[in-house]
């Protein structure tokens, strides 16, 4: 789809209930203030809410989960992040502290965009809440259904982790795919490779080509697709992909930008956690001066600002960085356009300062290669027998063989 005008996006029975349109997609261009518009998906449900660029997570919080939110909420966040995963999240206490705070009067503008997440029984660590015995199907409903009861809506349904083959990935991508318009709006994916998540998103894209063009024939492997279209499941394609931002994986240049190209929002987590030597130095110290803000919210400015297309994840347990937060960018944003032209440059730096550290990384080096990238995965998947790429020697070696070694690019 595209984000192409007009073009179906679900349609059950040949009843469109979701119709895609022109989103252009969010890149920088120099002279571009921090622009803190949160997100309209290229879908448009009835009240269908936005995504803000600041999004509450809600890991971690244990005892605390309900009155954290709550606090989120209260301090300006208008997006929340959880997932069915008991060892890391409270879903449903997460869901009582959005109750708490519409009984409490607080009916955001614009809503509240709610997202959690399908984790596969592997990632559960013992304390599946769903029967993790059951197949993938009923794994996938069950999970969903649980959510549902904890939070109502679900703005996004995301898949935690890409599973060990992109067969299996994508059968329960399908299985979601059937929650759309059952309470579920728009779905995403977390924590995939770059190969994985190029792989599964051009499999999305050609499945969602041939259920439009209303093929029904019996395909042969890698799955039984036969099936989606018995059960009136469009393939939908990802429109987020929450994913770690940090020097280890070339801070996600590569992945940014695929995303980027494609209109799928990026969300960003360990921005603060994992990037303490960015924080301390260079513009991200310049930006907090010049703009009195903290250095947590000068580095989060200029994630926002070098990248329209990414939100940002901010699990803080502390009320008074919450308020920091929110108003902190705020703050920035409305510095930046009395000062365009030292923002500017400071987002250049940054950007500098990131292909600096990302060094040999997967990311900054070859962020020029997306295309590159894909040709690479599609000439891979011709190859019978492969499911999928997910190697690095394997792409280094190929790159090496069309544009000589890695190192020389
Ligand atoms: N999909 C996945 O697999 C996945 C993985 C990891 C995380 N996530 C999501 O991302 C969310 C964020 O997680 P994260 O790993 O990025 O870390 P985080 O929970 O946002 O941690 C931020 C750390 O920085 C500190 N901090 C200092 N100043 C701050 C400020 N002004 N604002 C915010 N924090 C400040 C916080 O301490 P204080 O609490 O004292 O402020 C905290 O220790 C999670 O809650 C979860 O929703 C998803």
């Amino acid at each position: 789809m595209d984000g192409a005008a007009g073009k179906p996006y679900l349609a059950v029975n040949g009843d469109v209930l979701a119709t895609t349109s022109t989103i252009p997609p969010r890149v920088r261009k120099p002279g571009d203030p921090l622009d803190l518009t949160p997100f309209k998906l290229p879908v448009e449900w009835p009240a269908m809410r936005t995504m803000p660029r600041l999004i509450y997570g809600t890991a971690w919080k244990k005892g605390e989960t309900e009155e954290l939110t709550y606090k989120a909420i209260r301090a300006g966040f208008r997006g929340v992040d959880t997932a069915l995963q008991p060892q890391h999240y409270d879903e449903l206490a997460v869901g009582r502290g959005i109750q708490a705070t519409l009984e409490g009067g607080l009916h955001p503008e614009g809503g509240l965009w709610v997202q959690t997440k399908y984790s596969p029984p592997a990632g559960q660590g013992g304390q599946c809440p769903y029967d993790g015995t059951q197949n993938q199907r009923h794994q996938v409903q069950e999970s969903a259904a649980i959510s549902m009861v904890d939070l109502g809506m679900l703005d996004c349904l995301l898949l935690h982790s890409a599973c060990p083959t992109l067969s299996q990935t994508m059968e329960a991508w399908m299985e979601m795919a059937g929650q759309i318009g059952h309470g579920v709006r728009s779905l995403g994916v977390c924590n995939f490779t770059f190969d994985q998540f190029a792989s599964f998103y051009h499999e999305c894209v050609n499945l969602n080509r041939l259920s439009f063009q209303r093929m029904r024939p019996a395909f042969a492997s890698p799955f039984n697709k036969t099936d989606i279209f018995s059960n009136n499941h469009q393939c939908t394609v990802p429109m987020v992909f929450q994913g770690p931002v940090a020097a280890v994986n070339g801070y996600a240049t590569l992945l940014r930008a695929f995303c980027r190209k494609h209109g799928v929002i990026f969300q960003g987590y360990w921005v603060l956690s994992a990037n303490t030597q960015l924080r301390k130095r260079g513009p991200v110290t310049t930006l907090a001066d010049r703009a009195q803000v903290d250095p947590a919210v000068a580095l989060y400015a200029l994630f926002l600002g070098s990248d329209p297309n990414m939100a940002i994840l901010d699990g803080t347990k502390d009320e008074k960085h919450m308020e920091q937060d929110i108003k902190g960018l705020e703050k920035v944003a409305a510095w930046s356009v009395a000062n365009l032209a030292e923002w500017d440059s400071l987002v250049e730096r940054f950007e500098g300062r990131l292909a600096e550290h990302a060094g040999n990384e997967q990311g900054a080096e070859r962020s020029w290669s997306v295309e590159i990238m894909e040709s690479l995965l599609s000439r891979q998947q011709s190859i019978p027998g492969t499911d999928m790429l997910d190697t690095r020697a394997w792409q280094d070696h190929l790159l090496a063989s069309w544009y000589g070694a890695p190192d020389n690019m």
